[in-house]
């Protein structure tokens, strides 16, 4: 059954934009409801560990020097059926196949550096907010 927790970050090249109030909005307009956010930057080990089961990937280095080069929003939203709900705002991994509207679409530049990022399962989603937030966080 679908929970109704999933875990975002509003990217690096976001970050660096200017559209950490534009994204915020889609979001809460969206209906999600902000229940954990920090405004924070990712040390090496950090994004390699986050990262881990894209290790074997060639884009791995370019990964985490991008989510390493500036701070990022973390946020835990809440909403119904919100893991799918959320990848449905941001819209495809690469920009250019996103659909008119979403998240990724309207700011993201690249696959890369695609603004944003949403659990891709409930339990991924519980495992990422746990990396992120302590429990006294999350309210
Ligand atoms: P996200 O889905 O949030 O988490 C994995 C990230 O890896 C993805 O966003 C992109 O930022 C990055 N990524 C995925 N595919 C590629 C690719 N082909 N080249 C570079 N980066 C990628």
């Amino acid at each position: 059954m679908a929970t109704n927790r999933t875990f975002t970050m509003i990217k690096p090249d976001a970050v660096e934009n200017g559209h950490i109030g534009a994204i915020l909005e889609k979001i809460t307009s969206a209906g999600f409801k902000i229940v954990a956010m920090k405004f924070t930057q990712l040390s090496k080990r950090d994004a390699e560990e986050f990262y881990a089961i894209h290790k074997e990937r060639p884009f791995f280095g370019e990964l985490v020097e991008f989510m390493t080069r500036g701070p990022i929003v973390a946020a835990v939203l809440e909403k119904s059926n919100a893991v799918e709900d959320f990848r449905t705002l941001i819209g495809a991994t690469n920009p250019e196949e996103a659909a008119e509207g979403t998240i990724r679409k309207l700011y993201a530049t690249s696959i890369g550096e695609n603004a944003v990022h949403g659990s891709d399962s409930d339990e991924n989603a519980e495992i990422e907010a746990a990396f992120h937030f302590a429990g006294r966080e999350i309210f």
